[in-house]
């Protein structure tokens, strides 16, 4: 969702602030705008609009910016339609800014402070800055204050006040702002793609602190004016990482590199053949002294819990629940002391996963969570943390982050197997060396591409397709079926195979394809009689099986063979194979598979 960047140093700022908006523009967004101080008058001049970063640079283009510092934002229309007005940076008065999240006492704000008729846009956050001008005598961080004691709801608040040269201010409450001083100045941004460029040190700002950047120093006081130092810590993605690496897409190019960020991920964290988590501070005793464990997660993260859920069920016969984050605390969901909460999250930022991490502490239960982005917000509001290694992810439609995921929890249950007995040692090390062959066996279907892309062109045209499959090959496909619909646009649906008979095999015609996939070799024989039903009311069928179980089948399928790995692995080279399937057909289809309409990288709205 929105993006943030500020800029005070010795650069232009003007390219600064336009290249580092493209890096944010996988976080999804509408509009986008920059204010810049005027180099000579001081003056701050605004340029924003509707649309992209590219329409954005052209406007740029026109104006004679002379300045080395200033901010800039992409917008995710919450309150308010897309339009130039609508979009950041707001002025009012002496003050402008950038705002991420939602301020839900605007109105009130508003007319209680009798601010209506200065307001240009519909947006919540132009209150803000009326309210910081309302507010401003010539002192930043008392209108600051004043201001921010007033609000209700989320911000990341940016802001240039027309009085203090060279100068950038910034507040937060929930929504992210991470800064940064290096030798080309001092910066800040709403996540690290945008400084990775500059530096790999970095300190996330504390809610309720206020930042003052200046050109070669950074101040950061707390609402009583003690002076609090950041702590910087260091970013250990490539800062190549971030660009597409000659892929034409992002989502190709982190396809790719799953081999790679699943041995990271697993490296370091394999002991004599054991999992061990010692390095990442977390104690054993957290997977043996609960009696129930809670996944919270929100889409693919949450498919990653149902894989784990299934993990721990027939491995360790334990209660798992997986829960949908935005609906767990309003579910009154049974936690206490003895439950251990795992929160499951690419960027560390969704706020359904946070506010039901937050809920989860306050009952009582011991939270870990699985985070790709460092220092995070989740993973700051955890008990311990275990980082995913993918690397950053800028596709919207996630892919490395879940296989990582998925390997992190094949960590955990070996490690739960092996303390509560379930597991001998010799049973352990068996299933981490089978873990270890992942990245060689996902090389293998990541071989196979062109293959799937042939397969892929004969659901082009499809408007409805379905997925079927049962046990673990359910769980892989309710994720494969969200990446089809997410970046393909076609309506699809993943069904327990056995699911079938009881309703959703009436829309089943020779119009709806069906992707199958059999790799449980105990369920293969149930699962080849469900294929048979579609096929015989006419669907096409795309199968998706274990080489070992590839025997005997009929010829009248359009079948990709997957490598083999013990069953409750499966689930790993199946996933890879169906996000080449949806890839394929999105870019087919001719559409910016990075970007898919409506949908943002970083949700941190509810
Ligand atoms: C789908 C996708 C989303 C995210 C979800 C949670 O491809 O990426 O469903 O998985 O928004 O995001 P994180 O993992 O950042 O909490």
């Amino acid at each position: 969702m929105c993006g943030i960047i500020g800029y005070t140093g010795s650069e232009d700022v003007k390219e600064i602030l336009l290249d580092a908006l493209e890096l944010l523009e996988y976080r999804g967004y509408d509009s986008a705008g920059i204010a810049v101080k005027e180099e000579k008058t001081g003056e701050t001049k605004v340029c924003k609009c509707a649309g992209r970063v590219s329409d954005l640079r052209m406007i740029c283009e026109t104006e004679k910016l002379l300045s080395t510092c200033g901010i800039g934002h992409t917008r995710w229309a919450t309150h308010g339609g897309v339009n130039d007005s609508n979009a950041h940076p707001h002025r009012c008065g002496r003050v402008t800014l950038v705002h991420n999240g939602i301020i839900e006492n605007y109105r009130e704000l508003a007319s209680d402070s009798g601010l209506t008729d200065k307001l240009v846009s519909e947006t919540d956050s132009e209150v803000v800055a009326a309210l910081l001008n309302y507010y401003y005598k010539d002192d930043p961080k008392e209108a600051i204050k004043k201001t921010v004691k007033r609000l209700t709801g989320t911000f990341a608040l940016v802001i240039l006040f027309e009085d203090c040269p060279d100068v950038i201010y910034s507040v937060r409450n929930v929504s992210p702002i991470v800064a940064t001083l290096c030798k080309e100045g001092a910066m800040l941004a709403s996540d690290l793609t945008a400084l990775c460029r500059f530096t790999n040190e970095y300190f996330v700002v504390p809610e309720y602190h206020i930042l003052e950047l200046h050109k070669d120093h950074i101040v950061m006081t707390d609402f009583d004016d003690h002076v609090v130092e950041p702590e910087f810590l260091t970013v250990d993605w490539q800062l190549n990482a971030a660009g597409k690496n000659g892929y034409p897409f992002y989502m190709e190019k982190e396809i790719m590199e799953q081999p790679l960020a699943i041995e990271q991920t697993i490296r370091g964290r394999i002991v004599h053949g054991l999992p061990d988590f010692t390095a990442d501070g977390v104690p054993d005793h957290i997977f043996t002294d609960c009696d129930r464990i809670c996944i919270v997660a929100c889409g693919t993260a949450m498919h990653a819990g149902l894989v784990a859920q299934a993990l721990v069920k027939s491995i360790i016969h334990m209660h798992i629940d997986v829960e949908l984050a935005s609906e767990f605390m309003y579910s009154d969901p049974v936690i206490d002391e003895k439950t251990l909460v795992i929160a499951v999250s690419q960027s560390g930022e969704t706020i359904d996963t946070l506010e039901a991490l937050k809920y989860a502490k306050k009952r009582g239960a011991t939270c870990l969570s699985v985070i790709n982005v460092k220092g995070s917000s989740i993973a700051r509001e955890s008990d311990y943390v275990l980082y995913t290694c993918a690397g950053p992810e800028i596709a919207v439609a996630s892919t490395k982050a879940y296989t990582t995921q998925l390997s992190v929890f094949y960590l955990m249950t070996a490690k739960m197997a092996q303390l509560r007995g379930i597991f001998t040692e010799e049973e352990t090390l068996c299933f981490i060396r089978e873990l270890e062959r992942t990245p060689d066996t996902i090389k293998e279907v990541l071989e196979s591409r062109k293959e799937i892309h042939i397969v892929a062109k004969k659901v082009l045209s499809a408007k409805d397709l379905f997925m079927i499959g049962r046990g673990l090959d359910h769980s892989a496909l309710l994720e494969g079926s969200l990446k089809l619909k997410e970046v393909s646009y076609i309506h699809s649906e993943a069904y327990a195979s056995g699911e079938l008979k009881h309703g959703p095999i009436a829309l089943i015609t020779q119009d709806t394809p069906v992707v199958a996939a059999a790799t449980q070799e105990k369920l293969l024989s149930k699962e080849l009689s469900n294929i048979r039903e579609v096929k015989s009311r006419g669907a096409d069928v795309l199968l998706f099986i274990k080489k070992a179980l590839a025997g005997n089948l009929d010829q009248e399928y359009e079948v990709i063979t997957l490598p083999d790995m013990r069953d409750e692995f499966m689930v790993l080279p199946t996933s890879v194979a169906l996000q080449l399937l949806a890839y394929y057909v999105s870019s087919d289809k001719g559409f910016d598979v990075d970007k898919p309409r409506n949908l943002a990288k970083v949700v941190t709205v509810e």
